[in-house]
Formats: structure tokens, C-alpha cells, sequence
């Protein structure tokens, strides 16, 4: 047990207690930040003569050994210490003697332990930003490989009208690219440093904070000292952006382990991506994808659990803050799993175009079409909807398709019908004739797809 507050205490903490109140186990991932903010907070001590320029360069020096040993192995970080902040101060007392006592002048470990986390969030954006790109890179891939690739569309899970596969992917794709944005404006807002203020009211030293907020890369010091040691709100709108990419994951990984089934077979599932199983030799199932929908459960619990962790705080700092860790990091090292997992498994999948395509012929998807049909002829949609509603009735009773009855048995139907119908109601010209902007036809679908490109490579 080793603590930085011991003076004012006559008798050393209960073990169970100091157990209990530490955090070095999990908030030893924060070594790097907490470095990398305490070399910032030393070079502006030096800076503003709060400190000596050869204590500042001994302290630098001693950090930039720290962090360099714990990396090739040998330091480690002992759980003798409290949290990370002890650990890295007491080390670098260790190492280089009195200097490393000033380390903590004018500083907290409350807007300490602020900027860290700030400056772990802002790494992991980034890490996870990069990682949703890659994902878009395989589904750009797919895309641009299957504009013509007919498959039916669903709405309640049953056939509605005809897509092709990048159409369908796409969809997913712009997802991707609301998670980035979402990203993006979350490292905006929450791009301010905490660093200088203190416990909870600033410091009577002259510290520059506008400096230290420059040299760690932010826009601009934060604007209350009180706030600054107590915000969370960037954890959080973190760990509702992860929830939110689990729950687009989630809902891709539903329809893949559907598209796998024996019943579908639109895709197959690499055998690197997949598992067997123990007693039915002729299984092949989609675990990876099955393990990316049920990790959603755990990251919006992050979500919900710092939520909640955060709704009865007063002002200022309170050490219920400490919760903010674990969760956040298990969400964060969730999310960056699933989607190195998925990407892998999205990027080695195998698309049946000869079943999808089939199953797009079945199921009456050129219904609207063959409605629009008699709209162009000059029929009022309304009753042009009824007319192809006895006319599917009429070809289930006879187990077919629009397009395999007769010129005759549809006249019977409406006379309005001709040999022009066949042509109107094909699968081709279904999508192709889909030009809006945002539909399938491969005319905007290709111009769909230099956008993405456009955006990939900005
Ligand atoms: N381990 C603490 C945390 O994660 C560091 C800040 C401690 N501050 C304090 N006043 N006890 O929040």
C-alpha cells in the first residue's frame, strides 16, 4: 500500500478498504495519458518558472524512462500503488530524487485523472473511426462487385420488391457513415482540456493552461474549473456512439446468420469464420456473427451504467467518478473486437447471386411494377392496385408467376394488359428502372458508389 495522501492519516488504511477504493488495476491502461499529460503540465511549470528548467528537464527525462520501461517490460505497474497517477509520481520520485516531488505543484489528480480519460477517449475515437473505415473499405468492395446482383427487398420480413446486393449492402454502409460523423462531432464538443484546474476551483499558481491545452492538442482550455474535474459527458456520448454502432453490427449480423441459413443460403460463411459443432458432425454455424449481436448487450449496459453512475453527482469532483473506467474500456475493447471480427468475416463471405436471384424472382416482388404497369397504360393507381391483387390471387392458384401466364389468362384479368408486360415486370428492368436518387438501378447505384469512393479517400 502506497499512498500520496498519507500525512493526515494516524492509522493505515483497512486492506480491504484500500482494495476496495483503488483503481490501479484498471486504470493502469491510462500510463500512456497519464504520462504523456504529466510531461505537458512540467514542460508549462518550466515554462511559467513554477519550477526550475533543469527540474523540468529531469522530470521529462524521468517520465519519457517510465514509460519506455513499462512498455519493454521492465517496470511494472504494482498494484502497491493506489492508481496510476501514484504509481507514475512515485516511480519517478524513485528515479530521479526531490524533482520528482514537484511534479504535482499547482496540479490535482482530479483534473488529473480528467484529462487522462480525455485524452484516452479521443485516442480510441480514432482507433475505432479507423476500424469503421476498413469495414466500409470491404463493403465498398462488395458493392462495386454486385451491382447487378438481384436479391429480393423485405419489409416484415417478407419479399416486398427487388434491390440487388449493393443496394442492400449500402444501406449499411451509410450507416457506417452516421458512426463516423458521430465520431467526429463527439471529438469536436468534447476537445478541451482540463488540465490547470485544479481540485475543483483553479490554483493560485501562474499556470498557463492555454499552453498545456496547445501542447496536448486541444482547441482550448475548458471554461469551469468545477466542470472540468466532474464531465463525463464525453464518456458517455462515447459510450452511446459504440451502443450505436453495436446496434448497426447487430442488426447486420442478424441478417447474415439469416442469409446463412439452410433455408436462405444467400451467403455462405467462410470456414474461417465459422465453428462446428460437438455432437452434429453436419454443422456449420455463424458464432462470430452470433457473438457480435449478443456483445451489444454489454456496451449499452456500459452506456446505461455510466448513465446512471453520473445522474447523482454533485459538484464537484466525487469519487463514483471512478466507475467511469471499467465499463468504458470493456465497451471500448468490445466494439474494436467486433469489428476486426466482423470486417474479417464480411470480407471472406461467399454471395449466392443464382439464389438470390431466385428467390427474387418468387414472391410476386415485380407486383408493384406490374401495378405501375397499368398506371402508365392510364389506369388510376388505386384501382390498378386492386386489379394486381386478384391477378396474384389468380397465379397462386395456379402456382405461378406474373411472368409465366399467359398474354390470354392476364387479359382475362384486364384487357388493358399486353405483350409489352413481359418486359415491364422482368427483374432487370424492375431495378434498373428504380432511378431515383438513393434506389438500386445500377445507373445511381453507380454514381452512389464514386461518392463513397469520393469519401473513403478524403
Ligand atoms: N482513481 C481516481 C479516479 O479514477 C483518480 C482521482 C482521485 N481523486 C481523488 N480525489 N480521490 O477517479
Amino acid at each position: 500500500m502506497a499512498q500520496l495522501w498519507g500525512g493526515r492519516f494516524t492509522k493505515e488504511t483497512d486492506r480491504n478498504v484500500y482494495l476496495f477504493n483503488a483503481s490501479v488495476d484498471f486504470d493502469k491502461r491510462l500510463y500512456k495519458q497519464d504520462i504523456e499529460g504529466s510531461i505537458a503540465h512540467a514542460t508549462m511549470l518550466g515554462k511559467q518558472g513554477i519550477i526550475t528548467e533543469s527540474e523540468k528537464d529531469q522530470i521529462i527525462k524521468g517520465l519519457g524512462n517510465i514509460k519506455a520501461m513499462v512498455e519493454d517490460g521492465s517496470l511494472e505497474i504494482s498494484d502497491k500503488y493506489e492508481d496510476i497517477h501514484s504509481f507514475v509520481e512515485a516511480t519517478l520520485t524513485e528515479m530521479i530524487g526531490e524533482a520528482g516531488k514537484k511534479l504535482h505543484t499547482g496540479r490535482s489528480r482530479n483534473d488529473q485523472v480528467a484529462l487522462d480519460m480525455k485524452l484516452y477517449v479521443r485516442d480510441e475515437i480514432a482507433e475505432t473511426d479507423a476500424l469503421l473505415k476498413e469495414l466500409q473499405e470491404v463493403l465498398y468492395r462488395i458493392m462495386s462487385e454486385n451491382l447487378d446482383t438481384f436479391m429480393p427487398g423485405f419489409t416484415h420480413m417478407q419479399k416486398a420488391q427487388p434491390v440487388t446486393l449493393a443496394h442492400h449492402i449500402g444501406a449499411y454502409f451509410e450507416m457506417f457513415i452516421r458512426d463516423r460523423s458521430r465520431l467526429a462531432d463527439i471529438k469536436k464538443r468534447m476537445n478541451t482540456c482540463p488540465l490547470g484546474s485544479g481540485a475543483l476551483a483553479g490554483t493560485t499558481y501562474p499556470l498557463d493552461r492555454e499552453y498545456t491545452a496547445e501542447l496536448l492538442g486541444f482547441d482550448a482550455p475548458t471554461g469551469n474549473s468545477m466542470d472540468s474535474v466532474s464531465d463525463r459527458d464525453y464518456v458517455i456520448e462515447f459510450l452511446d456512439a459504440l451502443s450505436i454502432i453495436m446496434m448497426h453490427l447487430s442488426r447486420f449480423s442478424e441478417e447474415i446468420i439469416t442469409w446463412n441459413s439452410n433455408e436462405y443460403r444467400f451467403v455462405e460463411i467462410d470456414d474461417g469464420f465459422s465453428t462446428g459443432s460437438s455432437i452434429m458432425p453436419q454443422k456449420k454455424n455463424p458464432d462470430i456473427a452470433e457473438l457480435v449481436r449478443g456483445k451489444t448487450g454489454r456496451v449499452y449496459g456500459a452506456l446505461i451504467g455510466m448513465l446512471t453512475v453520473m445522474k447523482g453527482i454533485p459538484l464537484a469532483y466525487n469519487k463514483d467518478i471512478q466507475e467511469d473506467k471499467e465499463g468504458t474500456f470493456d465497451a471500448i475493447d468490445t466494439v474494436k473486437e467486433c469489428l476486426a471480427m466482423f470486417t474479417g468475416m464480411a470480407d471472406t463471405m461467399r454471395f449466392r447471386k443464382d439464389v438470390m436471384e431466385e428467390s427474387a424472382k418468387k414472391g410476386f416482388t415485380n407486383a408493384t411494377d406490374a401495378a405501375d404497369y397499368l398506371v402508365k397504360k392510364g389506369m388510376p393507381f388505386r384501382d390498378a392496385h386492386s386489379v394486381i391483387g386478384r391477378l396474384v390471387l389468380s397465379c397462386i392458384e395456379k402456382g405461378k408467376s406474373i411472368d409465366e401466364m399467359e398474354l390470354a389468362e392476364l387479359k382475362d384479368i384486364c384487357p388493358m394488359f399486353d405483350e409489352d408486360i413481359y418486359e415491364a415486370v422482368s427483374l432487370e428492368t424492375c431495378v434498373e428502372r428504380r432511378l431515383t436518387i438513393g434506389a438500386p438501378g445500377q445507373a445511381v447505384m453507380e454514381k452512389t458508389l464514386t461518392a463513397y469512393r469520393t469519401y473513403l479517400d478524403a
